[in-house]
């Protein structure tokens, strides 16, 4: 039997007409596909070895043996299959066990998992939020977080706003306007994943405490990777169990597989359970992702060395890089964003760099503002000096060829 086709019709002309147009706009993204895990060097289809300074497997942990072999064991004992949503065929062990070992990683009373974080973000602000209630976000926020605002503001008809970036005299202004509301719920990145800066969560404190606000934070770039013990933006700045709610990924840090979860009171981890649709109306996390994920945790609570790892990795990178010539943005995270301007220089860089052996994301708009398009880079535990070493000297041709550096 052939395939089925759209017919042709307005639908099937308006995506292949885009489709052209992202390719003659330079920016139509090419899949590139990967025949090993995730690690510091892939073997990447046509292109061979390669070194990958552009995942989030921060901690080296999506290959390891030990996350492997409980993922494994997952199935063995769990089955493939959830077969259904969790308050009708049952939930396994491992997810109330991995959920426990989340709150206390990250500091909070209570957590429920959710299949991505993504969904864990658009669960939040529409269950907990009612119409007399309003939520702030920062500009930079994630998709996922935007997404997340107005699907609140449609479904509870709450009141939405953004804050400047980490311009927090424009939250102050704005939640103090927002007096007569219930429940006045900010949300920031812990960490922004294209500039690799993290929030000032002091700060952010402060101003939501002056006003009786709540503060959530999105740690998916953060847990596993701030604070002396991975714990997270949080642990970062000696604030842990001061943050009201937090939702992160398991798909970065924790072994990289997939899933997210919300951390808070139990109280609000149990309203979750029984009213967030993101819960109610579709699977629970996989159980060999929870049991795997879970390990992943055990790890980063047994061996603090790897976070300290990552950390000397990224400052030695970023170090060498500004020797080079080059000027990442400031800061103090793995990820580390070099500005080109438009997005097909970005793009042209990344495709160098990949010609060198070293796979970098070009970012252009819409993802970052118009003029700042960047390469971003993401610095592992995993890579050894020799992975580094060799990235910058690709880093170091391709700047010389595109004029860049001298
Ligand atoms: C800040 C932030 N929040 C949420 C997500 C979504 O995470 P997940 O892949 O678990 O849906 C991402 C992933 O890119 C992210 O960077």
């Amino acid at each position: 039997m052939s395939p089925s086709t759209t017919p042709a019709g307005p639908l099937q002309r308006r995506v292949t007409d885009q489709l052209a147009q992202f390719r003659r706009d330079g920016v139509y993204k090419q899949m590139l596909y990967l025949e090993s895990p995730q690690a510091a060097r892939v073997r990447m289809e046509g292109h061979g070895e390669v070194i990958i300074l552009s995942s989030n497997n921060y901690l080296g942990l999506s290959d390891h043996p030990a996350v492997m072999a409980a993922g494994k064991a997952g199935i063995d004992r769990f089955g493939a299959g959830t077969a259904s949503v969790r308050f009708i065929c049952g939930t396994f062990t491992i997810h109330r066990e991995l959920e426990a070992s989340l709150a206390a990683l990250v500091g909070t009373e209570a957590s429920t998992s959710f299949v991505s974080c993504w969904n864990a973000n658009e669960a939040l602000p529409a269950t907990i939020l009612t119409a007399n209630d309003i939520i702030l976000s920062d500009q930079l926020n994630h998709a996922s977080i935007i997404d997340a605002m107005r699907l609140a503001k449609a479904i509870t008809k709450c009141e939405t706003g953004v804050f400047g970036h980490g311009d927090y005299a424009d939250l102050d202004r704005k939640l103090a306007a927002a007096s007569d509301k219930d429940v006045k719920l900010v949300v920031s990145d812990g960490v922004f994943s294209m500039e690799g800066s993290i929030v000032d969560l002091p700060a952010l404190l402060a101003v939501c405490r002056k006003h009786g606000a709540l503060v959530w934070l999105d740690d998916s770039h953060a847990t596993g990777v701030l604070g002396p013990g991975g714990r997270g933006t949080a642990e970062h700045f000696g604030l842990v169990g001061e943050v009201d709610l937090i939702t992160s990924t398991l798909g970065k840090a924790l072994g990289g597989a997939a899933g997210g979860f919300a951390a808070g009171s139990a109280a609000v981890c149990d309203f979750l359970m029984q009213r967030a649709r993101p819960q109610l109306f579709t699977n629970a996390l996989p159980a060999t992702v929870a049991a795997s994920a879970l390990e992943a945790v055990r790890i980063v609570r047994a061996e603090p060395g790897r976070v300290a790892q990552l950390r000397d990795n990224a400052a030695y990178f970023r170090g060498r890089l500004v020797e080079l010539g080059f000027r990442p943005l400031p800061g103090d995270t793995p990820i580390v964003p070099v500005i080109l301007g438009e997005t097909a220089a970005a793009i042209r860089m990344s495709e160098l760099l990949l010609e060198q052996g070293v796979f970098v994301t070009g970012f252009g708009y819409p993802v970052v503002p118009q003029g700042e398009a960047r390469v971003r880079c993401q610095v592992s535990a995993a890579h050894t000096r020799d992975d580094l070493d060799q990235a910058l000297d690709a880093f170091a041709r391709v700047g010389r060829e595109l004029k860049l550096v001298q």
